[in-house]
């Protein structure tokens, strides 16, 4: 199988990153554009000649900026942007070594967990057609159980798919035969041809899909299963495994009799022949690979973790300051111990982020700070910018509700005078009491279109229009009152 080496192509350049991004996240160009280069770097690198390559770190980035300005959106997006190995955890998740909670170190078991998943991804669309015609085969097998004297020949098609024809075997495998016997075999051979190659067309236009096939399937011991056990159980996580499917190697697998349609036997055969295609010695080795050299994980609520000095230096402080000595070596460099192997961590990209208004970039412990060479500040948002959010994204809250309330065949539509209404509401709440970002506007408009969205099965068939007033209106007595706005809102 041809491996697909990605460091042959760069992947998104800067530009096209922040353009996708530009589809999600309104503003925040700044921020984009280190993301995006931070990125792209990751990839240049992989085409430096070696010696240089493994000089080279990553560009850790920390994004700063208030509650709700995207820092969390922008992480979301890149998930699905990029093709490296990516995972989102919130350092908050993780505890210091010995208390219970998640090792920092399970971030890149995680991390290699997805390579894994992603690899053989892409690998199982390459041993697909094979996959495909194995299972024909054994379906045509399960109805049709070919009878002595028939031999089965196998050509390899050009699109990775398999041909099977059935020959009548050499009579001389069957010497000992009366000319009688041999007749009735090669007869009995023919006529199992023709009905085999019927079949055949018969199952490929799909007459046969609610015919029943008796087959054995092997599962895991019923045993395992029956114990409550997640991989989160103290002390397992240091291991890399979970417990039961530490089991589940020691157990043998049963063997079970299942009788299904052949429509259903079709998905379950399907995943047994990608199985034994796929190669999982391989697909390690190249998620290993994928990890160390193009690995990105987002840290984000990294403020959380940090404490400010001279608080008395007590309590959970104490223990925040132990997740970021935990963290820091797996950020300079370390090695971490998976079960799919040892991991190095020393090209891995970190991107973290965090509100920091409790605590500054600089309450971070420094050897961490010095890890992240690359600070950016989101901005906080304006009316001007929450007017885009509400319109502009591809998701936009407008969008969403009025997808929403087309499922009761209610066609809303926002007038321009709302959308103002809307953005100048929101950065007046935001103001006068709690700043929380774009936040406010899924507030705001939940309870803008609370009593539509209420009626809305009795309104099937109509056009709701909803202008400024409209807003103003529903908004009115809350905004006014502060005490209010800040429990309604
Ligand atoms: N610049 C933006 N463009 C579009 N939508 C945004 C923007 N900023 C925030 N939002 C929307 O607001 C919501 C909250 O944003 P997000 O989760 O990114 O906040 P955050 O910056 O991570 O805040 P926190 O510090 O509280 O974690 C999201 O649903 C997102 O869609
Ligand atoms: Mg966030």
């Amino acid at each position: 199988m041809e491996i697909d080496r990605p460091e042959h192509n760069l992947g998104l350049t800067p530009a096209q990153i922040v353009e996708e991004l530009d589809r999600y996240i309104v503003g925040q160009n700044q921020a984009k554009r280190l993301v995006a280069l931070a990125l792209r770097s990751q990839a240049r690198r992989q085409q430096v000649e070696e010696g240089l390559r493994n000089e080279i770190t990553p560009k850790n980035i920390i994004m700063i900026g208030p509650t709700g300005c995207g820092k969390t959106e922008i992480a979301r997006r890149l998930a699905r942007l990029v093709k490296a190995p990516f995972i989102k955890v919130e350092a908050t998740k993780y505890t210091e070594v010995g208390y219970v909670g998640r090792d920092v170190e399970s971030m890149i078991r995680d991390l290699t967990e997805t390579a894994i998943k992603m690899v053989r991804d892409e690998w199982t669309d390459g041993v697909l057609p094979a996959a495909r015609s194995r299972v024909e085969e054994r379906l045509l097998d399960l109805l049709l159980p070919p009878p002595p004297g028939v031999n089965r020949q196998i050509a390899a098609l050009p699109d990775g798919s398999e041909d099977v024809t059935f020959i009548e075997a050499s009579s001389s495998a069957y010497a000992s035969e009366s000319e009688e016997e041999q007749q009735r075999r090669q007869d009995s051979a023919k006529r199992y041809i023709r009905t085999r190659e019927k079949f055949k067309k018969m199952l490929k236009t799909g007459q046969l899909e609610d015919r029943q096939v008796e087959f054995s399937v092997s599962q895991p011991s019923a045993m395992i299963s029956a114990i409550p056990m997640g991989p989160n159980m103290p002390g397992m996580d240091e291991m890399g495994m979970n417990f039961s499917e530490m089991l589940q190697n020691m157990l043998p697998t049963q063997q079970k009799e299942v009788k299904m349609s052949v429509g259903d036997a079709r998905e379950v055969l399907l995943d047994e022949e990608i199985e034994k295609l796929l190669d999982m010695d391989k697909i390690t080795r190249e998620a290993v690979r994928r990890v160390e050299e193009q690995g990105i994980i987002f840290i984000d609520e990294l403020d959380k973790i940090a404490a400010r000095e001279g608080k008395g230096g007590s309590g959970p402080d104490v223990s925040r300051e132990g997740v970021q000595r935990d963290i820091l070596p797996i950020i300079e460099g370390s090695t971490v111990f998976t079960k799919h192997g040892m991991i190095r961590t020393d090209h891995v990209l970190f991107i973290a982020a965090g509100a920091f208004h409790m605590s500054k970039p600089s309450d971070l412990i420094p050897e961490l700070q010095g890890r992240f060479p690359l600070r950016v500040e989101l901005h906080s948002l304006t009316e001007e910018d929450f007017k885009r959010i509400l319109t502009e994204p591809e998701n936009s809250l407008v969008k969403q509700y009025q997808a929403m309330l087309g499922t009761e065949d209610v066609d809303l539509e926002i007038g321009e005078s709302a959308i103002d209404a809307l953005a100048k509401a929101a950065s007046r709440v935001n103001a006068e009491t709690e700043n929380i970002g774009a936040r406010r506007l899924h507030t705001l408009l939940e309870k803008v279109l609370e009593e539509i969205s209420f009626n809305a099965p009795t309104l099937k068939g109509q056009r709701q229009t909803i202008d400024g007033g409209y807003v103003n209106d529903k908004l009115k007595d809350i905004i006014k009152d502060q005490n209010l706005s800040q429990f309604v809102l």
